[in-house]
């Protein structure tokens, strides 16, 4: 295991709350567990009790239909997540209240009242009528992060139409890949993007996946940045055109609970990306929820994810846990050094950010980049700071705890994933003491166990699977198109509990630390990475007769991409050449750090590679282990002399 996990295990320190946080806390450790255990005892009250803080066109008729491993939330319920977000809040007097502020990277400022958003997602809901998008469709979005991605998400839910969005960071083919997966009838792109001052190409893009995509029958196209780019007539609309032209009147559409909400393809041990699955009711009472508990929101709150919307968590913590909450969202375009590694501390500086919930790998960057650059800015409107998306190490949460949150906000460690929708595991700010490194207790609802592959629970301290063994209502419901394949993969690993993928342990206080993936999924700088999928766009380039793929730990990534490849007769692998090859076939993130150009795999008799030797080499670690069931043990003699590319 790596460093960093080591240290976690030998972490000791206990972190109390904040005296005058947990005065004014939403929870206390006693509110805590009562709901809690009341959350497993007698589900039906506490889940109807959530549900019933929102707005149902018509209430539901049972709590929960389970059928392993199909779960049926509020059964027969009606409702819109469009309308719970926005008309509920505007009804209520509440459309003055700001909804989002927005920055761009070039400092442009936008904000957003409840009232002005609920205006542009009816109008936006109205074009997509217009468009012939009708609820159960899917629509594709591929933007950055700019208000038009809040807008597009939020008129696909009022209508009932399935998104799907695709980070603006993939490839041409990735993006082919999930439009066609999804068969989507609509995709809703930009001109171009800023990534680092630089335009990324994203309606150009989208031209060269159309042709590989018959299902897409239209483009929405916002202007972003004034690019110069080919409309094709009767396919193509500029979004402000359509928009000029909508009605700011529409009727926000009942919904069945189990309507799917959206589509969100993640990576997972084989090499075809799955798309996860969720549903209306369920997970709209899961982030309403837990995005008042966790975050321990208050009205003057200014809350910050810093997540693309292409990932779960822009799409549970950007925009619908806060939205259903009426809180203020800080949203931010660009990247974290631009110009320098100063503009997130400018942000909230200038903002005046109270919660902020980033990644444990920009956290690294931004100690890496040295104290002196937050020290230099008024931190002081923060009150609660969280991290997620991999595991933190202890030193990069004392740092966070120490510099940002200037030893006195809360640090929550929050573990879930695409599939769990919300937040699972964290240590509740104000309830209980922190440990560094630790996601801690479980959501009201979840009940996770620590277990061997055959299911036996494990002692406290020692290491195990983590599985939750019941249902909850943000949960997948299955997988696009391949029922088959949730089943396996999530209840078919170990009997009647739904399989994380990842490694944890609980200690004797019940807070569990989860370690990271125990399957062939890497996590990259906080984003999930198949090592098969990697693979498969290794060996589609000519001169690759083989590949294989390992994690590497990475002071800043967590981890990183280590590619080990055999030439194919007659040609030479040229790494740079590859490296831009796997960032055109899937995206620049899965670029290989390192390359290892090989003449054989280390692999057994049954022609199995054995990642595990790989992973040593990688790490340029001494080999341990039996390599007796290795075909031809003085491979890894050659590979451990093999430079790294
Ligand atoms: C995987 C899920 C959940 C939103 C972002 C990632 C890892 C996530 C933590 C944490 C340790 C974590 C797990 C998980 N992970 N949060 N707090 N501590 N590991 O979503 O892309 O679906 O990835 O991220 O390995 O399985 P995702």
């Amino acid at each position: 295991m790596s460093d960093k996990i080591d240290a976690v295990l030998h972490e000791e320190r206990s972190i109390a709350p904040p005296t005058d946080f947990a005065r004014s806390a939403r929870y206390s450790a006693e509110q805590y567990r009562e709901l809690y255990a009341q959350s497993l005892a007698d589900p039906d009250t506490f889940w109807s009790k959530a549900a019933d803080e929102l707005h149902w066109f018509r209430r539901w008729d049972q709590v929960l239909d389970w059928q392993e491993p199909h779960a049926r939330w509020f059964v027969n319920g009606q409702t819109n997540m469009a309308y719970n977000a926005l008309d509920r809040h505007v009804q209520a007097g509440r459309g003055d209240k700001r909804a989002i502020v927005w920055e761009g990277e070039d400092g442009e400022v936008r904000t957003y009242t409840y009232a002005e958003l609920l205006r542009e997602v009816q109008r936006a809901a109205n074009v997509l009528e217009s468009l012939g998008v009708k609820a159960g469709d899917r629509v594709t979005v591929y933007l950055p992060l700019i208000p038009e991605v809040v807008i597009s998400l939020l008129a696909c839910a009022r209508i009932g139409a399935t998104h799907s969005v695709v980070f603006a960071g993939f490839s041409v083919s990735a993006l082919a890949d999930r439009i066609e997966n999804a068969q989507s009838r609509l995709l809703i792109t930009a001109d171009a993007g800023y990534r680092r001052g630089a335009q990324v190409p994203l309606k150009a893009n989208a031209d060269r996946a159309a042709e590989s995509a018959p299902s897409l029958q239209q483009m929405l196209v916002v202007a972003r940045a004034g690019a110069a780019v080919e409309m094709e007539p009767g396919r193509d609309v500029w979004w402000h055109e359509a928009m000029a032209q909508a009605g700011t009147e529409h009727q926000a559409v009942p919904l069945d609970s189990e309507h799917p909400l959206f589509v969100l393809y993640t990576s997972g041990s084989t090499g075809k990306p799955k798309g996860i699955l969720h549903t209306t009711g369920g997970y709209m009472v899961s982030l309403h929820l837990t995005t008042g508990a966790v975050f321990d929101l208050k009205d003057d709150d200014l809350l910050w994810c810093t997540a693309d919307v292409g990932w779960v968590t822009g799409h549970s913590y950007t925009v619908y846990g806060p939205l259903l909450n009426g809180a203020t969202v800080m949203i931010y375009e660009g990247a974290p050094n631009q110009p320098d590694w100063g503009r997130y501390w400018d942000i909230i500086q200038r903002h005046k950010v109270s919660i902020l919930y980033t990644a444990p790998t920009a956290i690294r960057s931004f100690m890496r980049a040295g104290d002196e650059i937050p020290e230099r800015f008024d931190l002081s409107s923060l009150r609660l700071i969280g991290s997620v998306g991999e595991p933190i190490n202890p030193e990069a949460w004392m740092w966070y705890r120490r510099v940002i949150g200037g030893d006195r906000c809360p640090v929550i460690d929050t573990w879930w994933q695409t599939e769990t929708g919300s937040i699972m595991l964290t240590t509740l700010p104000g309830a209980f003491p922190s440990k560094p490194g630790t996601a801690g207790l479980p959501m009201f609802g979840v009940d996770p166990a620590i277990v061997t592959r055959d299911g036996e629970e494990v002692g406290p301290g020692e290491g195990g699977l983590l599985v939750l063994r019941r249902p909850w209502p943000s949960m997948l419901r299955t997988v696009y198109g391949d029922d088959d394949r949730y089943r396996k993969t999530y209840w078919g690993e170990i009997p009647h509990v739904y399989f994380a993928g990842d490694g944890a342990r609980r200690d004797s206080d019940g807070y569990i630390t989860v370690m990271g993936r125990v399957d062939d999924v890497l996590n990259v700088s906080g984003h999930r990475l198949g090592t098969m999928e990697i693979e498969s766009a290794l060996v589609s380039h000519p001169a690759v007769a083989e590949a294989a793929v390992v994690g590497r730990p990475d002071d800043v990534k967590g981890e990183c991409v280590v590619a080990f490849v055999l030439p194919q007769v007659g040609h030479t692998v040229d790494p740079a050449e590859l490296r831009q090859h796997v960032a055109r076939e899937i995206g620049a993130l899965a670029r290989p750090d390192a390359i290892y150009v090989a003449d054989a795999l280390p692999k057994t008799r049954s022609g199995k590679i054995m990642r595990r030797f790989l992973r040593q080499v990688a790490a340029g670690q001494q080999i341990t282990g039996d390599t007796s069931t290795l075909e031809d043990p003085s491979v890894l003699e050659r590979l451990q002399t093999t430079p790294a590319q």
